[in-house]
C-alpha cells in the first residue's frame, strides 16, 4: 500500500507535522510504503480557476504541486494534517485540497474518471483549543465535502490543546496515532 501525508501547517516541526508523521509511521510499520509532503517547504499557488485541467490533462501550474500528482497518482491513501485556523482548515491545507480537482475530478466533474475515486484518508486536525468538540460542525462538514470528492474517509483525528501542550508532548497521542495509521493497512 502506497500512503502519502500531506502537512497544511507553515510549521515543519510542528504538531500537524508530528501527527501526520505518527500516522505514517504506524502505517509504515505495518508494511505501507510512505512519503510526506509539508507546505512548510513546498511553494503551492493557489488554483487559479482556469479549468485547464479539464480542457486537458492535469493542472497548468508548474509548482511543487507537481510533484504531489505524481504522487498521487499511485497512492492507495491520503494523510492529510492540517492546523484550525479561524475555526476552519488552514490557508495551506485549503490550497491543497483546491488543487486537487486537477486530478482527483470528483463525478461532478466534466472529466470524472472513476480510477481517481475511492482513495482512503484520514484527516488529522490539530488546534490551540483545549476542547476537541469546538469545531465539530467544520470537522464534520469537512468530512463529508471529502466523501463528496469521493474519497473514502477512515478516520479524523482531532489533536486539541497544543496552546498549552505540542502534540508531541501529549501522553498517550503516539499510540493512537500510530494505531490510525496502521489501521489503514490491516
Ligand atoms: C492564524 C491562526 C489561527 C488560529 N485559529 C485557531 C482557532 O480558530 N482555534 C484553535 O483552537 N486554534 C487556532 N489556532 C492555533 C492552531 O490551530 C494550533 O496552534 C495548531 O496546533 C498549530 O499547528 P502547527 O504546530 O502544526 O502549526 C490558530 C493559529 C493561528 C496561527
Amino acid at each position: 500500500m502506497n500512503i502519502i501525508g500531506f502537512i497544511g501547517s507553515p510549521h515543519k516541526a510542528g504538531s500537524t507535522a508530528w501527527a501526520v508523521n505518527k500516522i505514517l509511521e504506524g502505517a509504515h510499520e505495518q508494511g505501507a510504503a510512505t512519503q510526506v509532503f509539508s507546505a512548510a517547504t513546498l511553494a503551492l499557488q493557489p488554483c487559479r480557476g482556469c479549468l485547464g485541467c479539464v480542457k486537458g490533462d492535469g493542472c497548468v501550474i508548474n509548482d511543487d504541486m507537481q510533484q504531489i500528482y505524481a504522487a498521487l497518482k499511485t497512492a492507495d491513501a491520503l494523510v492529510l494534517g492540517a492546523p484550525i485556523y479561524m475555526g476552519q482548515m488552514s490557508g495551506q491545507a485549503k490550497v491543497f485540497t483546491d488543487r486537487l480537482f486537477a486530478q482527483i475530478k470528483p463525478r461532478f466533474s466534466p472529466t470524472f474518471k472513476e480510477e481517481n475515486a475511492g482513495k482512503k484518508l484520514i484527516i488529522a486536525w490539530t488546534q490551540g483549543n483545549p476542547d476537541g468538540e469546538k469545531f465539530k460542525a467544520y470537522l464534520d462538514y469537512t468530512a463529508q465535502m471529502f466523501g463528496i470528492l469521493e474519497f473514502d474517509v477512515r478516520d479524523v483525528v482531532v489533536v486539541a490543546g497544543t496552546r498549552t501542550e505540542a502534540a508531541s508532548e501529549q501522553a498517550g497521542l503516539v499510540d493512537t496515532l500510530k494505531s490510525v495509521g496502521a489501521k489503514l493497512v490491516v
